[in-house]
């Protein structure tokens, strides 16, 4: 498939992710749930489909499937670009913004200011508030309200703080050359107190963006609640580019302390297998969680695109897709505490339209075409290793062109080659064999979950514990399924969900004249 004809049909637009209608995004922002309304707001360029004019662009959804796409809600200006941030229900209108009769939401976002401020070059944190649940959006008067006289001072994920010494905002940010996460505290989100900063650690290959900490309990105990640190970075990414790690540990309410830093930031060497990631393919990026999200969820949801080419993806007339959200949760392994990902339960329910399923197939060497497919379908299958070197699937094929998703089992690696995954040549870092270290169960078998979009796959592997999210660009004919074996053979069952394409529902077009 050409680009031309790529513009002419839209063929990548996706059906169970969101996307914008005709514009450019970037980091998902200020995600909130609200009165029943799951709020996306997003880094959003309203006036093209490349990077700039940074607005904060806005969707609803009760589902978390269907997305409507609303009005802009906080618009840059002359003298500030609105970077990433984040929304709290500002319950008790400590911030004073309300109207004094629903609580306001309140933005914290950041003010990246343009040559004709006077705080020209320089980031810093401001506010905007809305009683109308979220759709139209005033900026504060007292704007910024904390500024470091930083270049690089962003990204503000704040949330309520409850715990032994008080009650009180909390805000995450960072100060991205520096690679480390500053924290600060507030009665009324206006009038900000330094905390204590953590890092640099782990991946420093590029500078650390959008944070985000929440609670979470181990296995489910809440006796057993630790502090998960979300720090994306850019570039530095497992396989390149974009990605994002996360450390378990504590917050007492001042300062976090990692448990699972390997490396504190001091030695030269860089051992990226040995770092915890939120996802190890090249398209996740910027995520951070949902505020006030319902039932004690942990959701998140990631940028699907990586800076290193996500300005030249081959869409049309929008660019970059979110990902699935994804509700996380912590468990134990060996011994360690480890983020757990599944695509969240919605996706699953309502929505099948066909379901096959295929037990006890005998994969020999080469390759075995199973089905004809779908471009949207969720898949789910189970690998026993037998003498195959590499072994696994071939999605959005068309014989030709395909997506291989595979286990090298004695190098305890999944992989996720997209080299002839379709349309590739639109970037020289695009086509690429990503790799994540993967360990099989305790029976020796690897199970894999995948999601398939028009453009993208999601692999959440051995019950969510190794995330893959990648792009994808194959000619919209280009639906068949196939299981391969090399070097020898394997055994695979697998189940695939047809996934009902719901209908792309956008609101009126926006005004695009400033
Ligand atoms: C991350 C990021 C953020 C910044 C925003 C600007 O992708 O660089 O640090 O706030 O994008 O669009």
């Amino acid at each position: 498939m050409n680009a031309i004809a790529a513009r002419e049909y839209d063929i990548f637009r996706p059906a169970i992710h969101y996307t914008a209608k005709n514009t450019w995004l970037n980091d998902p922002n200020g995600l909130v749930y609200h009165e029943g309304i799951f709020h996306l707001y997003y880094q959003s360029n309203p006036f093209g489909n490349v990077w700039g004019n940074m607005s904060w662009g806005h969707a609803t959804s009760v589902d978390l499937v269907n997305w409507d796409e609303k009005p802009v809600a906080i618009l840059c200006d002359a003298e500030e670009d609105i970077f990433s941030g984040s929304i709290v229900i500002d319950q008790d209108n400590t911030s004073g913004l309300g109207n004094g009769q629903t609580a306001p939401l309140v933005a914290i976002y950041t003010s990246a200011y343009k040559d004709s401020s006077t705080r020209r070059g320089t980031q810093a944190q401001s506010l905007a508030w809305s009683s109308d649940g979220g759709y139209t959006w005033t900026k504060h008067q007292g704007n910024p309200v904390l500024d470091r006289s930083s270049a690089d001072f962003r990204d503000p994920k704040v949330f309520r703080y409850d715990g032994p010494i008080g009650s009180y905002w909390v805000m995450v940010a960072v100060e991205a050359n520096e690679h480390t996460v500053v924290i600060y505290g507030s009665d009324n989100l206006r009038d900000w107190r330094y905390l204590s900063s953590f890092g640099p650690a782990n991946a420093t290959g590029g500078v650390w963006e959008c944070p985000d900490l929440f609670p979470l309990p181990l296995d489910g105990d809440a006796e057993q609640t630790k502090w998960v640190l979300i720090v994306n970075l850019n570039p530095g990414g497992p396989n390149g580019g974009s990605g994002g790690q996360y450390f378990v540990g504590n917050f007492d309410g001042v300062a976090f302390t990692s448990e699972t830093t390997v490396n504190d930031g001091m030695s030269r060497t860089t051992e990226l297998d040995t770092y915890h990631w939120l996802d190890w393919g090249r398209d996740y990026y910027a995520a951070v969680s949902f505020h006030n999200a319902p039932d004690g969820r942990r959701l998140m949801v990631g940028w699907m695109n990586n800076w290193q080419y996500g300005a030249a993806i081959p869409t049309w007339p929008w660019r970059s897709p979110m990902s699935l959200v994804r509700e996380i949760s912590l468990v134990s392994d060996q011994g360690q505490p480890r983020l757990s990902q599944q695509a969240a339960d919605e996706y699953r329910t309502g929505n099948s339209l066909s379901v096959k399923t295929w037990s006890a197939l005998a994969l020999d060497e080469g390759v075995l075409h199973l089905h004809s497919g779908a471009p949207v379908e969720m898949i789910e299958v189970t690998f026993i290793p037998e003498s195959a070197e590499e072994f696994g699937l071939i999605i959005r094929g068309n014989g030709t062109e395909g997506t291989r998703i595979g286990i090298r089992p004695a190098a305890n690696l999944l992989i996720m080659d997209r080299t002839r995954s379709g349309n590739t040549d639109f970037h020289d870092a695009f086509a690429s064999t990503d790799t994540a270290p993967l360990k099989p169960a305790s029976d020796g078998s690897y199970t894999l979950t995948l999601f398939i979009d028009y453009c993208s796959v999601e692999v959440f592997a051995q019950g969510g514990q190794v995330t893959m999210t990648g792009l994808i660009f194959p000619g919209p004919d280009s639906t068949r399924l196939s299981l391969y074996a090399s070097r020898g053979t394997a055994a695979a069952c697998l189940k695939v969900t047809r996934l009902v394409a719901p209908p792309v529902r956008i609101a009126e077009p926006l005004v695009l004249n400033r």
